[in-house]
Formats: C-alpha cells, sequence, structure tokens
C-alpha cells in the first residue's frame, strides 16, 4: 500500500498520537563504536517492549509526550500515514544550533515498518531543515540494526565530533550526522559487521 506522508506542525494534544505507535520490536543486531568505527556487539536487549502506556519511566509515553512536545512546538512534528492509520511520526528541531537541526524523535509502528514510511519522514525531516537554512541534522540513534541500517540508507555519517551534550545523554546511542543536500564520501561510510 503507498504511504501517504503529510507534514504539519502538531498541537499539544496531537504529539499524544505517540500512543499509538507500537515501539515494539525484535532486535537481532546491536551497535557500537570503535575505534572510530561501526561494529556489531551482543544485544542488550532482544525483545524492546510497547511503550508503558499508563507509567512515567524513560520508556511510557508520558515521558515521550513530555520530551517530543517542547522540541514540536518550536520545530516540527511530521506524522505519516497511509490514509487511514497512523504509521509513524518523526519530531524535527529545524534550529538545534545555528546550521544544525536534529532529528529528535523518529518511530515507525511495528506492524508498518520496511514500507517506506520512515523514508518518507525523512524527506519530510529534511525539508524541514532545509527550510530552517541548516546545512546538517543530527540524530542520536537507537543502535538497534533497524535504526543504524536506517540511517546508513540515508547516506547518514558517524558524527566527528559527537555532540558533547547529546552524547552525555545517551552515550550508548550512534551518534549521526545527516549533511543536507549531498552525499557524502564512500570511505567515511560506517562499516556493518
Ligand atoms: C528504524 C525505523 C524508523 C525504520 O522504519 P521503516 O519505515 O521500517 O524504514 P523504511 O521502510 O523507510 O526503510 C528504508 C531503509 O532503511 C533500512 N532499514 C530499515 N529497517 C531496517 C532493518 N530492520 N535492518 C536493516 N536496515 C533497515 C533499509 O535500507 C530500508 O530499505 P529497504 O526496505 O529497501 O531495504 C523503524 O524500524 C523503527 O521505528 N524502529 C524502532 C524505533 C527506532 O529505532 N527509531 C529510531 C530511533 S533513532
Amino acid at each position: 500500500m503507498p504511504t501517504e506522508v503529510t507534514v504539519r506542525k502538531l498541537g499539544s494534544e496531537d504529539i499524544r498520537l505517540i500512543a499509538l505507535i507500537d515501539r515494539s520490536e525484535h532486535v537481532d543486531v546491536e551497535y557500537t563504536v570503535a575505534g572510530g568505527r561501526l561494529v556489531t556487539r551482543p544485544v542488550t536487549m532482544t525483545e524492546i517492549p510497547p511503550w508503558d502506556p499508563a507509567g512515567s519511566g524513560p520508556h511510557s509515553v508520558a515521558a515521550r509526550v513530555a520530551f517530543c512536545a517542547p522540541i514540536a512546538a518550536g520545530g516540527a512534528a511530521v506524522p505519516a500515514s497511509d490514509g487511514e492509520r497512523l504509521l509513524g511520526l518523526a519530531v524535527v528541531d529545524g534550529a538545534f544550533e545555528p546550521g544544525l537541526a536534529r532529528l529528535a524523535f523518529l518511530h515507525v509502528g511495528g506492524p508498518h515498518r520496511r514500507r517506506g514510511a520512515a523514508s518518507a519522514l525523512g524527506d519530510a525531516a529534511v525539508e524541514v531543515a532545509t527550510a530552517s537554512g541548516t546545512e546538517a541534522m543530527y540524530v542520536s540513534a537507537t543502535p538497534t540494526g533497524s535504526a543504524v541500517g536506517f540511517y546508513l540508507s540515508r547516506d547518514c555519517a558517524l558524527a566527528d565530533p559527537v555532540h558533547p551534550d547529546l552524547y552525555a545523554r545517551e552515550p550508548d546511542d550512534i551518534h549521526l550526522v545527516c549533511r543536507l543536500g549531498q552525499s557524502r564520501p564512500e570511505a567515511s561510510r560506517g562499516e556493518r559487521s
């Protein structure tokens, strides 16, 4: 089924659409960075559960909404739908720092993956970032095979240097930079081993 993506600013109530995204995932591959290159490491969590719908822990709907709402208010939240259902959501801060946007949230619901929804959301995020006059978009990515595989498919490269504040917050994430409007040299691609 074709994926239809609409780009609009969501209100603070609408950001609760996050609750409709099935975050659960079976993880086969996990990455870390060693010696400036991507390498696989043993998977630390094989079964990622859905968001906690009621609690307030880091993987609860409440915590994700609290994280995304202020970023979406100053930037943009982009929902992807197939005309009937929400497939996924991206939240981008187009003016994170001078010249640098930040893709703060990107999730596609489990049943809707590998249908191009994240690609469409990525395109929309790039549009938001480009409209903000930025040259690059920073992503602190979950170290799973799906997230890293997706960003590598988008020609993102390992951040060098990493952003100090974002790295301090998520040292286990894979920190990536996607250059906007240009492809990066082959030699800088992370290794998928
Ligand atoms: C990562 C994620 C957003 C990808 O969403 P998606 O809609 O399935 O991605 P797409 O269909 O647009 O895939 C585009 C390309 O990304 C790569 N990719 C996507 N899923 C992948 C996977 N599981 N393993 C390896 N590469 C993958 C592929 O190159 C794919 O192209 P292909 O399907 O033609 O091979 C989705 O798996 C997800 O939401 N995962 C859980 C949350 C998460 O990790 N979010 C990122 C946090 S930073």
